[in-house]
């Protein structure tokens, strides 16, 4: 009959059982120490320490434990609150204005406009927080090298909007003009949060070129830390229905754009999950 070998190899775990677990331990003074001097010699009423008596936990045979399970690797939870802000108030901060998407009212004025003060063609006027990370961000651009900044256009009321939609209709006819300026009730410009930034001295203004200058490049890496958003990107137009605006800036906070800086997500059509807005309604 053939025998199956094999069986009887050593399991891993056989394989661990240290040899002297199958062996009582010792008895003290059954093996003389190479230093011991009769003092230390062990009479018949001496008691055994506990390191000669207690085998040492390497020689304890250990009862077979199953080692706790590794645990799972585990995605980080995203903690972030989508719905912490309002996307459709005209005076949230996450306010999401596009062709699909007037303001509403359409006339809406933001109540805490003030002057910023930063170097401008036109004197800058926009909300609070975004004209105090403005200049923060002015600040910083020259300090970490990249040059002076200036603002061109900023807070634009519902008719100075009129007039600049209307201007641009005039100079380019209305297909061009709604490719790179919003109808009026539905700018960005109007919520007191965006603004269009040029270098200084002043070139690439209100061009794709900005993009290209120290300027544009420190803002397009920068301004999240600011609370901004570069908001019309080259490569989003079927999204937010603009042409590439690298001079366009809109303050989102600093929570919503570091978020958007972490996980990549470039318009806030795409991070709130909202359509895309190539074109209006009617
Ligand atoms: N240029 C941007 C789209 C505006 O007019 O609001
Ligand atoms: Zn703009």
């Amino acid at each position: 009959m053939a025998i199956t070998l094999a069986a009887c190899a050593p399991t891993s775990s056989n394989a661990i059982v240290p040899a002297a677990s199958t062996s009582p331990p010792a008895r003290p003074g059954s093996t003389a120490s190479p230093t011991a001097t009769p003092s230390e010699s062990p009479t018949p009423t001496a008691t055994p320490t506990p390191e000669e008596t207690i085998p040492s936990v390497e020689e304890t045979p250990q009862p077979e434990q199953t080692p706790p399970p590794e645990p799972a690797p585990t995605e980080p939870v995203n903690t972030f609150n989508k719905a912490a802000m309002s996307i459709d108030d005209p005076a949230s901060l996450w306010v999401v204005s596009n062709k699909l998407r007037p303001l509403n009212p359409v006339d809406w004025t933001p109540p805490d406009i003030i002057n910023v003060p930063v170097a401008s063609q036109n004197p800058p006027r926009m909300r609070q927080v975004a004209g105090d990370a403005l200049v923060a961000m002015f600040q910083t651009s020259v300090a970490e090298g990249a040059g002076e900044m200036q603002v061109q256009s900023a807070w634009r009321a519902y008719d100075v909007q009129v007039r600049v939609y209307n201007g641009w209709v005039a100079r380019l006819g209305q297909a061009q003009a709604d490719a790179q300026s919003a109808r009026p009730g539905f700018s960005e410009h109007q919520t007191g949060l965006s603004v269009d930034i040029s270098p200084v001295p002043l070139t690439c203004a209100l061009d794709a070129c900005f993009g290209a200058t120290a300027q544009g490049q420190w803002l397009a890496a920068n301004a999240w830390r600011f609370g901004y958003l570069l908001r019309y990107p080259a490569d989003k137009t079927p999204v937010t229905g603009y042409t590439y605006e690298p001079w366009h800036f809109r303050y989102i906070g600093t929570d919503l754009a570091a978020e958007m800086h972490n996980t990549g997500v470039t318009t806030l059509e795409g991070f709130f999950g909202l359509p895309a807005a190539p074109d209006y309604a009617g």
